[in-house]
C-alpha cells in the first residue's frame, strides 16, 4: 500500500472496527433524547413517517457518498476535500464543506456535552434511590416531582457546568488515547449492552396499561399535526418546520454533513464494503430511535406525562419508568451510564475531524489537538449552560428585531429561541443538510465514474440507482424542504 493511501492517523483494526465506531458516533442523545422529544413536539406518527423517509431516501445514500469521500481522501475531511477537489480538476473551494464540518461539530458538542452532563448527574440520582418515591406517590404528585428533580438541576448553572466540565474531560481522555487505543474495545461491550437495556425498558413499557396508546401515537399518520401545529379554535396557520426539523434530525442522528463519517471512513481498511458498513449503522441507528420511542410514549401516556414537554421529556419519562419498576436503582444506573457512554462515543466524532485536520497541519501533536479542541467547545457550552437558568429568557434572535416587533413575538414563534435552541436549529436543521447537500453533489456530479464504481461494487443497477438518487432525489428533497421552511409554499 502506498504512502498516501494510508491515514496518518491510524486505521480501525477491521471493518468491525468502523462499524463501532460509527455506530457509536450515531447511536447517542440523538436516538434517545432528542428523537423522542421531537416526535413528541412534532404531533407524533407523521414526524416519524418524514423522518425514516429521510432517511431512507435522502440520508442512506448520503452516509455512503461520506464514507466514500472519507476512505478515498485518507485524511481530515478539510484535506480530504482539498485533495479529491484537486485529483479531479476542480475547485479547491470544496473544502469549504470540511471548515463547515469543523464549525458545525464544535457548535454541536457544545450543547450535546452539556446534555450528556445531564445524564450523568442522573446516575447518582438513579444510584442514590431518589426515583424510588414515585412509586410511593399519589399518581396525581408524580409529575411534579419528576419534573422537580429535572428542574432543580438545570436551575443551577454551576452544577450543570460541573457535569459538562466532566464529560468534556471525558472525551479529551478518548480521543487524545488514538483512534484504536480504548475505542474499539469499549464499543464492543457498550452497544449490545445499551441495545440490551432498551428492551428491558421495553418489556416495562409493554406492561403500562397505555402501551397501545404509545404505539399509536407513534405510528398514526395525522399529518395536520405536523403542518398545523398551533391550532386555535379560530386559526391554523401552515408550518414547514416539523419537515425540516425530521429531516435534521435524520442527519443529526447519522451523524452525517459534518465530517464525522467522513473522517472515520478515512481510517477504514481499503477492503470494505461501504455499502454494508453503511448499512448496518442505518439499521442499528434507526432501530434504537425507534426503541427508545417505543419505550416513551406507553409510559408517558400512562402516567400523565406531556408528550410535547420537549428536552426534558425523556429525562422526566424514565425517572417514573425507574421509580416504578423493580430493581429501577440498578436498571437506572446502569442506563444513564450506557446513556453518557452512548453520549460520549459520539462526541469525540464530533471533535475528531478538527483534531486529524489540526495534526496534519504538523503544529500540533493529538495531544495538544485534542485539549485545544476540548477547551473550546467547553467554553462555548456556557452559551448552554446558561440558556436553562440565567439567559433563559434570552432570545438572541429578537436582537435585530424592532422594539414593537419583540414585544409582537408569541411563545413557539421561529425566533423565541434561546441560545441553546439558536445552536441546535442552526446545526442540526441547516448545516447539517448543507453539508450532506454538497457531499451528495460533489460526490455524483464531480468524482470520477470509475472510482465510485470501484468503491461501491454495488453492480451496473444499483450502483445507477444509487447515482440518480444522489444527483436528483437527495438534493431536490434537502431544497425543498428547506425552501417549505421558509415559507415559500405556504
Ligand atoms: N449522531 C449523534 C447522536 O445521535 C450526534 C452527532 C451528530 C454526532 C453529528 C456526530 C455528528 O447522538
Amino acid at each position: 500500500m502506498s504512502a498516501e493511501n494510508t491515514s496518518l492517523h491510524g486505521e480501525w483494526s477491521s471493518q468491525l472496527g468502523f462499524i463501532l465506531a460509527a455506530t457509536g458516533s450515531a447511536v447517542g442523545l440523538g436516538n434517545i433524547w432528542k428523537f423522542p422529544f421531537l416526535t413528541g413536539s412534532n404531533g407524533g406518527g407523521a414526524f416519524v413517517i418524514v423522518y425514516l423517509l429521510c432517511v431512507l431516501l435522502i440520508c442512506m445514500p448520503i452516509m455512503m457518498a461520506e464514507i466514500l469521500l472519507g476512505k478515498r481522501g485518507r485524511s481530515s475531511p478539510i484535506n480530504t476535500m482539498r485533495n479529491l477537489a484537486r485529483e479531479y480538476g476542480h475547485s479547491t473551494a470544496w473544502q469549504i464543506l470540511g471548515w463547515s464540518g469543523v464549525l458545525a461539530g464544535f457548535l454541536i458538542l457544545s450543547y450535546y456535552s452539556v446534555i450528556a452532563g445531564w445524564a450523568l448527574a442522573y446516575v447518582p440520582q438513579a444510584a442514590m434511590g431518589t426515583f424510588e418515591a414515585v412509586a410511593h406517590l399519589p399518581q396525581a404528585e408524580v409529575v411534579g416531582f419528576v419534573s422537580a428533580i429535572f428542574d432543580n438541576l438545570v436551575a443551577d448553572p454551576w452544577k450543570l457546568l460541573f457535569w459538562h466540565t466532566v464529560i468534556i474531560l471525558l472525551c479529551i481522555v478518548i480521543v487524545a488515547g488514538g483512534i484504536q487505543g480504548g475505542l474499539e474495545r469499549a464499543l464492543r461491550f457498550m452497544m449490545p449492552a445499551l441495545f440490551l437495556l432498551l428492551l428491558i425498558l421495553l418489556g416495562y413499557a409493554m406492561s403500562t396499561p397505555k402501551f397501545m396508546e404509545g404505539v399509536h401515537f407513534m405510528f398514526d399518520v395525522d399529518f395536520d399535526k405536523l403542518f398545523y401545529p398551533n391550532c386555535t379554535e379560530f386559526s391554523c396557520e401552515f408550518s414547514g418546520q416539523g419537515i425540516l426539523a425530521a429531516m435534521g434530525q435524520a442527519f443529526f442522528s447519522l451523524s452525517l454533513g459534518m465530517g464525522a463519517i467522513m473522517v472515520y471512513g478515512a481510517y477504514l481498511p481499503k477492503t470494505t464494503s461501504i455499502t454494508q458498513v453503511a448499512t448496518i449503522v442505518v439499521i442499528s441507528d434507526t432501530v434504537v430511535a425507534l426503541l427508545a420511542g417505543l419505550v416513551i410514549f406507553p409510559i408517558v401516556f400512562s402516567h400523565g406525562l406531556q408528550p410535547d414537554q420537549g428536552p426534558n421529556l425523556v429525562f422526566n419519562t424514565l425517572t417514573v419508568a425507574f421509580g416504578k419498576m423493580s430493581a429501577g436503582n440498578f436498571f437506572g444506573t446502569l442506563f444513564f451510564i450506557l446513556l453518557v457512554l452512548a453520549a460520549v462515543t459520539s462526541a469525540i466524532s464530533l471533535i475528531e475531524p478538527t483534531v486529524a485536520w489540526l495534526i496534519e497541519t504538523g503544529r500540533f501533536s493529538r495531544i495538544s489537538a485534542t485539549i485545544f479542541c476540548g477547551l473550546a467547545a467547553w467554553l462555548l457550552g456556557f452559551l448552554t449552560v446558561f440558556s436553562f437558568n440565567i439567559w433563559k429568557e434570552v432570545r438572541p434572535l429578537t436582537w435585530l428585531m424592532s422594539e414593537q416587533a419583540v414585544l409582537d413575538v408569541q411563545p413557539g414563534d421561529f425566533v423565541d429561541k434561546t441560545w441553546f435552541d439558536v445552536l441546535d436549529f442552526l446545526t442540526s436543521n441547516v448545516m447539517l443538510p448543507l453539508g450532506g447537500l454538497l457531499i451528495a453533489l460533489f460526490t455524483a456530479w464531480f468524482l470520477g465514474e470509475s472510482v465510485l464504481k470501484q468503491e461501491l461494487a454495488l453492480g451496473n443497477r444499483g450502483y445507477r440507482f444509487w447515482r440518480w438518487v444522489l444527483r436528483y432525489v437527495a438534493p431536490i428533497g434537502v431544497g425543498l424542504i428547506f425552501l417549505n421552511a421558509i415559507g415559500l409554499f405556504s
